[in-house]
C-alpha cells in the first residue's frame, strides 16, 4: 500500500491529509480563516500569507498524529488550479520543496476534480459512468465521466455560480459570511413559495446555468422591502432563494442522466453540503432509478484528503508533474 501526502490551499482553507492508495484517510487536518469574516469576503493577500502560517504547523501535527515519517511517504499531491493564485502558490512551493528534497513523485491536481473525488472516499467502489454536478463557489458544472480518467463538460454557468448567489444573497440580506450554510439553516423554517425569483435557462436542451439574473432579482427585491419586514421574513426569503438557486440543479442533472442513460450522480464542492439541494435531488434520483451519492459534510468543504483522493488514479498510471510546473487560475474543471 502506498501513502499519499496532500495539501490544499486554493482559497482560505490550508489543510494537510494523508492516505493510502485506497482512500483510506489516517489524517485530514483543516486550518480555516476566521480573519477574513470581518472583511464579509475573502481578502487574497490575507490569505497567502495566512497559508504561509499554517502550512509547515500543520504538515508536522499530521506526521505527528499518524506516527508516520517522511520517509514512508510516496508521493506528493497537491491542488494547482483553479483558485486564488497566491494561495495556490503557497501549497505548490511547499510541496514541490517536499518532493525535491525527498526525492518523491508530485501529482497536481484540479481542485474541481478534487472536490469529485471526495466521493470516493466514501464510497471507494464507485463506478464510471456517472454525471457529476459540481457547485462551488465560484463553479457550477455538469461534468459526464466516461471512465475515472476521461471526462467531458456538459453544462456550465455563463455567469455567476450557485455559491456566490448564496453569499451575495446573505450579504444582502445582513446574515454574514458565507452565506450558503446560512440560508440553509434559515430555509428550514421558510416557505419557499413566498417570492418567486427567476429560474436560471430553464429551456430543454440547454445544459448550461446562469445566476446573474436570480442574483439581480433578489437584490432588487430585497432593496424594495423595509428593515423590519426583511427581519420577520428572513426564513421564507431564505428558503425562496435557496429554491430558485437549487431548482434548476436538480432538473438539469435529472434531465441529462436520462438523455444519457446514467444511473449514478455525485454531487461536489461546498454547495453539494445543502440540504434541499441533497434532499431534492434524493427524491427525484429514487424516482428514475437514478443512484445518488455526495460527501459527508466535512469532505464538502474544502480539504486535502480530496486531493489525494483526486491523485490515486494519477498515481496508480504514473502521470507525475514536473517541478517547473506553475499553479494557474483559469476557471472550470479540466485534466492536468
Ligand atoms: O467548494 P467551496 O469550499 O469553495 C470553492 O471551491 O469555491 O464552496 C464554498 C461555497 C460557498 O459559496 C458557501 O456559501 C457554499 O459553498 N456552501 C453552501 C452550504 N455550505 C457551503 N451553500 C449552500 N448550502 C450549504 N449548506
Ligand atoms: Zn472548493
Amino acid at each position: 500500500m502506498s501513502l499519499i501526502l496532500a495539501f490544499e490551499s486554493s482559497c482560505d482553507d490550508t489543510s494537510v491529509a494523508i492516505l493510502d492508495t485506497v482512500y483510506r484517510v489516517y489524517c485530514n487536518l483543516i486550518s480555516s480563516q476566521p480573519e477574513h469574516l470581518e472583511f464579509g469576503g475573502v481578502l487574497p493577500e490575507l490569505a497567502s500569507r495566512l497559508h504561509i502560517r499554517h502550512i509547515l504547523r500543520l504538515s508536522e501535527k499530521a506526521l505527528e498524529q499518524t506516527g508516520f515519517n517522511m520517509a514512508q511517504i510516496d508521493a506528493i499531491a497537491v491542488s494547482i488550479n483553479p483558485g486564488l493564485i497566491g494561495s495556490l502558490i503557497v501549497g505548490l512551493a511547499f510541496a514541490k520543496s517536499l518532493a525535491w528534497s525527498l526525492d518523491k513523485p508530485l501529482i497536481t491536481v484540479n481542485h474541481l476534480l478534487s472536490h469529485i473525488f471526495a466521493n470516493f472516499i466514501e464510497h471507494p467502489h464507485l463506478e464510471a459512468p456517472f454525471l457529476a454536478l459540481v457547485v462551488s463557489g465560484g463553479h457550477t458544472e455538469l461534468v459526464y465521466f466516461k471512465t475515472l480518467t476521461k471526462f467531458e463538460v456538459i453544462g456550465k454557468t455563463v455567469d455567476d455560480a450557485a455559491g456566490e448567489t448564496f453569499d451575495k444573497a446573505a450579504k444582502l440580506l445582513g446574515l454574514g459570511f458565507p452565506g450558503g450554510p446560512i440560508i440553509d439553516k434559515l430555509a428550514k423554517t421558510g416557505d419557499p413559495s413566498f417570492v418567486r425569483f427567476p429560474r436560471a435557462l430553464p429551456h430543454r436542451d440547454n445544459y448550461n446555468f446562469s445566476y446573474s439574473g436570480v442574483k439581480t432579482a433578489i437584490r432588487n427585491y430585497i432593496e424594495r422591502q423595509d428593515a423590519a419586514y426583511l427581519e420577520t421574513h428572513k426564513a421564507d426569503i431564505s428558503a425562496s432563494v435557496q429554491a430558485a438557486i437549487v431548482e434548476p440543479l436538480i432538473q438539469k442533472s435529472i434531465r441529462i442522466c436520462r438523455q444519457l442513460q446514467l444511473k449514478r450522480i455525485l454531487i461536489a464542492g461546498g454547495v453539494a453540503a445543502n440540504s434541499a439541494l441533497r434532499n431534492g435531488l434524493s427524491q427525484e434520483a429514487t424516482k428514475y432509478g437514478i443512484e445518488l451519492y455526495y460527501p459527508s459534510l466535512g469532505l464538502c468543504m474544502d480539504n486535502a484528503a480530496m486531493v489525494a483522493a483526486a491523485a490515486i488514479p494519477k498515481y496508480q498510471a504514473g502521470i507525475y508533474a514536473g517541478l517547473s510546473v506553475n499553479a494557474f487560475s483559469l476557471k472550470g474543471i479540466r485534466e492536468l
